[in-house]
């Protein structure tokens, strides 16, 4: 019977979707690549108010909306079932509890939420659910819970984890940034302390990773950071068998709930990935505080390419490596601005966004007409320190990105280097600087 009745919902509206919402989409869409609205800045800071929040979404029910969507974008209506799942955390909202997992390939599978209180003991039936967006599961609250888990059965065995706190009242941080998850095995300590000492000068006042590989050597310094507060880390443990490079929507999935309510902006950029304004005086954080419209959730940073020709230092040696290593310092030949779209790297409001994708948010929640909106070039972009090698990425992407213009020598903003060359001196003395 409940599950008729669903069907012709979701009949029902996939119909209005064909006679509404598709001809505007796909008319968006194309014309995304050759305009964006801009930002406008005031110079009052707007007093934050969270969107008002409510247990619906979109005039229904949250998890029937979650379904519905679920329906419109994959067309998946029967949920499909699995033999395991991987829990990677879990976070308790005023509305629901949501849970991140690490599976591959997992989207739209049934799985059970499993309730413990503070004596482990199971609370109450096992909470039917499913995997969607990717990587995430919405659970139902219950009342006397610390620890939930997700089975892939009814009865079946599970993990639980605690419950991170996000029933704020206003947010902790102002602006933070989620790092893309680190792996692989180029020497990661100095381009880490440069990214860290970088978005500190802007104003960044958090800082969310996943590491799913890194070195000994290079953990020192990320965990230095992490005692002093500023950096929290969740591991990516394996158990798909995934190529490294696929971590990436794993981390973003987690970072955007992890993010939701604890910090009013988040950028979501790579470990080699500098976004600084260029024209506009001020950080990142006074020009997100002076964005002067509620409605937008996100806001595109354009790109311009670093050509990186060399693989970082292994180990620290010393100051005058450091002026002669930092990526700031070192790589200067540099391609045109990309066009308004490509690749641009984006600070959002987690809380407004329910999919975001790499480049762009997929997905804003519905009530509150989210948009998009380009930062101009003048104001603010993405010095983007490219590997040449890693990916083949000078034979395969070089030539496409010339075309936004010749090479040329650009440099990270004069009145900066001074004051970060200092910072990431006294980090690196500081934690490497020790006789071994
Ligand atoms: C910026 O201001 C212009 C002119 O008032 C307006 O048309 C535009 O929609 C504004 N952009 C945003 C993102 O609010
Ligand atoms: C904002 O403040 C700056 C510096 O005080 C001033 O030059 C500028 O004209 C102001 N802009 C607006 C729109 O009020
Ligand atoms: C986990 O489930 C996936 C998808 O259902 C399956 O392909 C994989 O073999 C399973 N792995 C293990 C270790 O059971
Ligand atoms: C993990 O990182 C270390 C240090 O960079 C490297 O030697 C090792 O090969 C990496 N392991 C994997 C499985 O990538
Ligand atoms: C910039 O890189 C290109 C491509 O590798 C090279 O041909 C050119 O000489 C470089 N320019 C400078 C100023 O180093």
């Amino acid at each position: 019977m409940k599950t008729l009745l669903w069907l012709f919902i979701v009949a029902a509206s996939s119909t209005l979707m064909m006679l509404f919402v598709y001809p505007i989409f796909s008319f968006s869409k194309s014309s995304k690549e050759f305009f964006e609205i801009s930002v406008n800045i005031s110079n009052n800071s707007t007093p934050f108010l969270w969107p008002s929040s409510s247990y619906m979404i979109g005039g229904m029910d949250r998890f029937e909306w979650y379904r519905k969507q679920m329906y419109l974008k994959e067309k998946i209506i029967k949920l499909k079932t699995t033999s395991n799942i991987s829990t990677l955390s879990a976070y308790e909202f005023e509305h629901e509890i949501t849970v991140t997992i690490t599976s591959k390939d997992r989207m739209g599978f049934r799985v059970y939420c499993r309730y413990m209180d503070e004596s482990n003991l199971e609370v109450g039936e096992p909470f039917k659910s499913f995997t969607y967006p990717e990587y995430t599961v919405a659970c139902q609250k219950r009342f006397g819970t610390r620890k939930i888990g997700l089975s892939v059965e009814r009865n079946g065995e599970f993990q639980s984890f605690p419950l991170i706190n996000r029933m704020l009242k206003k947010p902790k941080y102002e602006l933070s940034i989620c790092i893309a998850p680190l792996y692989g095995s180029e020497p990661k300590w100095l381009m880490f302390i440069e990214m860290i000492e970088h978005y500190k000068l802007q104003g960044v006042q958090h800082f969310y990773t996943h590491i799913h590989n890194a070195s000994i050597y290079d953990l020192k310094v990320i965990n230095d950071y992490v005692g002093t507060g500023e950096l929290e880390i969740h591991y990516l443990l394996e158990r798909d068998r995934r190529t490294d490079d696929h971590w990436q929507m794993v981390h973003i999935a987690d970072c955007v709930v992890w993010s939701r309510f604890e910090s009013r902006w988040t950028i979501f950029a790579d470990l080699d990935e500098r976004i600084y304004m260029s024209n506009y005086i001020g950080t990142i954080r006074r020009y997100v505080q002076s964005v002067d419209n509620e409605r937008i959730g996100s806001l595109k940073f354009r790109q311009q390419w670093v050509l990186k020709t060399e693989q970082m230092p292994e180990k620290y040696e010393g100051e005058e490596e450091l002026t002669e290593w930092m990526p700031t310092h070192r790589w200067h030949n540099s391609t045109g601005i990309g066009a308004p779209g490509h690749t641009s790297k984006c600070i959002i409001d987690t809380s407004k966004v329910f999919v975001m994708w790499v480049h762009s948010v997929s997905q804003f929640f519905p009530d509150g007409n989210y948009i998009e909106a380009g930062v101009k070039p003048t104001d603010g972009l993405v010095r983007h320190y490219r590997d040449q090698s890693m990916g083949n990425w000078g034979d395969k992407w070089l030539r496409v990105v010339l075309r936004f213009g010749v090479l040329r020598n650009t440099d990270y903003p004069k009145s900066l280097i001074e004051k970060l060359t200092e910072n990431v001196k006294r980090k690196a003395e500081y934690v490497y600087g020790v006789v071994d």
